[in-house]
This record gives structure tokens, C-alpha cells and sequence, in this order.
């Protein structure tokens, strides 16, 4: 079996092509590189017993795309690339739109073009909103986002079942993930944002190498146990492996499937705080702010239904994420390599 994988370079792709290839799957890689450093494929690479092709190609290049699938010998396609800085989209929504929304269907496009039906999206928890109480099923309602980036994995959902109401020999798949932290065992392969970090782990995987002085924890006002917001992370190769069965999924018949890719269990701030702090034996300081605009008290999945029909749960424990986290950080203070 064949998957290309669209943003395989990045933070969730890298570590899902290492499972992928360790699970016999053939991976070719598109990537632009934008918010990813061409290193990280030589750290795939190292991982891994097999070798495998990459393409610097952005997915609105439907020419580069088109000879990519009229090479490759492609069955399915897993579609990681996008922008998926929240705060950012907010002031840049036409390049998100051009982007996750615009990429999206010359993917679908090239896929369709070449008789390529197979497809697993990077949805995410965002697309339950505002107003649903965890935990979040699949079946709940969808769309209340509150920023562009959300509005853009809405409406990649909404295209991919519109295609399917069209066309029902498309297998198509919407994984819908919480919070992704954690990192490769080897400390080889993690997450590497630009910038200052918009989301938790890596803020405090920064603070505890002595970027920054101290995590600002937005708001202890919230109704959870100590104030602080709840969410469900889940270790990325957790994560990956969702990945490899969904594409087993897909490869096994047509249909469009929903999953949630969570563990089921919430943890507020000042609960990863101490986790970390336990892993890592670094004190984090912090402060408390006011809430961050658009942030909900709570948020954790039911992840049942993946395990029901993708035979998937997460295995991986909140230790084993700040573990994992800051084995990577501490070995690679700068991230990766340019
Ligand atoms: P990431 O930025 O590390 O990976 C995305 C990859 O896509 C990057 O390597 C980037 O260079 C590439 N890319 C972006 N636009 C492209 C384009 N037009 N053409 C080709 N390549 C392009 O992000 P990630 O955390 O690995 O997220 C992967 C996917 O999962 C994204 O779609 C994201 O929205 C989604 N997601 C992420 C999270 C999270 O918290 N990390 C949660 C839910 C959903
Ligand atoms: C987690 C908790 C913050 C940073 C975002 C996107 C979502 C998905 C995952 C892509 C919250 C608190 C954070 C900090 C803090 N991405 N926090 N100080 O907001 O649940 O989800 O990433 O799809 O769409 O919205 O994740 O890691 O930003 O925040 O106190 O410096 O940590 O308020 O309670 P979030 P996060």
C-alpha cells in the first residue's frame, strides 16, 4: 500500500510516516516546508528501516501535484497540510482559507483526476465549538467555531461529506484530534514551533529550558476543578497510530467515517504543570492572566467510537507525554537542525 502524505514533514505528519513505514506502509511525502525544517525528514529517515520519496511541493500546485500522483503509485492519501496557528488566522483568514480551504481542493481535484478515492483528514476538536459539553461525541453538532482557522476545518468537513453525498465510491475519513503533545521515545522528533508558542506543551517544554521565564496560565477563573482550563492531550504517536488504522480503514472499503482521536481524559493547566514538573524535575514558574479570548472551560473527547470500529485507544499516559516532550526539548534546544 501506497500513502502520500501531505504535510508529512511536520510536527504530527513525521511522526505518523515513522509508524506508517514501521507498519510496511510505502510513504511519499509532500511538503512545502513552511512551518517545517527539511531536517526533520532525515530524522524520519534515521527512524526508519525503509526509504522513502519526499517532494518539496506546495498542494495549490495542482501541476507539481498532478505529475506527483502520474509518478507515484498513490492508494490513499493522508492530508495533514495546513495552517493551524489559531491567533494568526485571525489576521491573516484569507491565507488560511487560500491555504487549508483552497489546498484542500486541488487535492481533491488531483486525487479525483487520477482515480485516487481514499482520504483521511486532520480535522480537529476545534470543530465542536463553543457550546457542546464533554465529552464530545462524534454525532454532536459541529461548526460554532469562533476563528478562521476553525471555520477552515469546518468547511474542509463539510466538502469532503458534500463529495461523498456526490460520489459514494470515495472512502473518506475526518479525525478529529485534541491536543497533540508528547514526542518520538528516540528524542529525535518532536514539535518545533516559530516563534513564541501559541499552545501549552511547548510554551512550558521552553520555559523549562530557559527561553522563556515563565508559563502566563490564561485564567483560573474557569467551573473545573482548580480553576484552570481542562483539556484532553494525547501523545502524538498515539496520534500516528490512529493514523495507520484509518488508513487500513479506508483502504478496506468506501464509506465516510468520523473519529475522534482523544484519550477521553481531561487535564487542566496546573495539572500538566505538575506532570511535566514531576517528568522533568524543573520547576515551571508561572503566572496567572486573564483568559484567552475564544478559550472554553473544558474539553475532552469519547473516544469510544474509534476503538469500537478502528480497534484504536490512546496508551500513552500524561507522564509518558511530558516525558516524551521534554526528552526532545532538552536534546534539541533550537529544535531541528536548519
Ligand atoms: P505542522 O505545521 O507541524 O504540519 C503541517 C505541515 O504542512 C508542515 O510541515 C507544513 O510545512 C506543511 N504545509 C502547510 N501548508 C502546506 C501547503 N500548502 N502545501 C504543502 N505543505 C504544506 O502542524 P501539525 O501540528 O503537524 O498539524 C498537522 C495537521 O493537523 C494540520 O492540518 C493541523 O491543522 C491539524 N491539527 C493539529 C493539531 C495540533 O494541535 N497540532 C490539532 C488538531 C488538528
Ligand atoms: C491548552 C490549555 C489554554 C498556552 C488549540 C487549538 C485547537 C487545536 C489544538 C489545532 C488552554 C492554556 C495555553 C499558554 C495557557 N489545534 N494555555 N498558557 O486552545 O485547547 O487548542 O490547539 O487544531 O484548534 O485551538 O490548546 O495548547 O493552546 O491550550 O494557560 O501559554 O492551556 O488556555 O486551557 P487549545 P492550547
Amino acid at each position: 500500500m501506497s500513502v502520500l502524505v501531505t504535510g508529512g514533514a511536520g510536527y504530527i505528519g513525521s511522526h505518523t510516516c515513522v509508524e506508517l513505514i514501521n507498519a510496511g506502509v510505502d510513504v511519499v511525502i509532500v511538503d512545502n516546508f513552511c512551518n517545517c525544517k527539511k531536517s526533520s525528514i532525515n530524522r524520519i529517515r534515521a527512524l526508519v528501516n525503509k526509504d522513502f520519496t519526499y517532494y518539496e511541493c506546495d498542494i495549490r500546485d495542482k501541476k507539481g501535484l498532478d505529475s506527483i500522483f502520474k509518478k507515484e503509485k498513490i492508494d490513499s492519501v493522508i492530508h495533514f497540510a495546513g495552517l493551524k496557528a489559531v491567533d494568526e488566522s485571525v489576521y491573516k483568514p484569507l491565507e488560511y482559507f487560500d491555504n487549508n480551504v483552497n489546498g484542500t481542493l486541488v487535492l481533491l481535484d488531483v486525487m479525483r483526476n487520477n482515480g485516487c478515492k481514499k482520504i483521511v483528514f486532520s480535522s480537529s476538536a476545534t470543530v465542536y465549538g463553543m457550546n457542546n459539553i464533554s465529552p464530545l461525541t462524534e454525532d454532536m453538532q459541529v461548526g460554532g467555531v469562533t476563528n478562521p482557522y476553525g471555520r477552515t476545518k469546518f468547511m474542509i468537513e463539510c466538502i469532503l461529506q458534500d463529495l461523498y453525498v456526490s460520489d459514494n465510491s470515495w472512502s473518506i475519513c475526518l479525525l478529529r484530534y485534541f491536543n497533540p503533545i508528547g514526542a518520538h521515545k528516540s528524542g529525535t522528533m518532536g514539535e518545533d514551533p516559530n516563534g513564541i508558542p501559541n499552545n501549552l506543551m511547548p510554551y512550558i517544554t521552553q520555559v523549562a529550558i530557559g527561553k522563556r521565564e515563565y508559563l502566563n496560565v490564561w485564567g483560573d477563573d474557569y467551573d473545573t476543578p482548580d480553576g484552570t482550563g481542562v483539556r484532553d492531550y494525547i501523545h502524538v504517536v498515539d496520534l500516528a497510530l490512529g493514523h495507520v488504522k484509518a488508513v487500513q480503514k479506508i483502504e478496506a472499503g468506501s464509506g465516510l467515517y468520523i473519529y475522534n482521536l482523544g484519550t477521553g481524559k481531561g487535564y487542566s493547566v496546573l495539572d500538566v504543570v505538575k506532570a511535566f514538573e514531576k517528568a522533568s524535575g524543573v520547576k515551571i514558574p508561572y503566572k496567572i492572566g486573564p483568559r484567552r479570548a475564544g478559550d472554553i472551560a473544558t474539553c475532552y473527547s469519547d473516544p469510544g467510537k474509534a476503538y469500537r470500529e478502528l480497534g484504536w485507544k490512546a496508551e500513552r499516559d500524561i507522564e509518558e507525554m511530558c516525558e516524551d516532550s521534554w526528552r526532545w526539548q532538552s536534546q534539541n534546544p533550537n529544535g531541528y537542525p536548519d
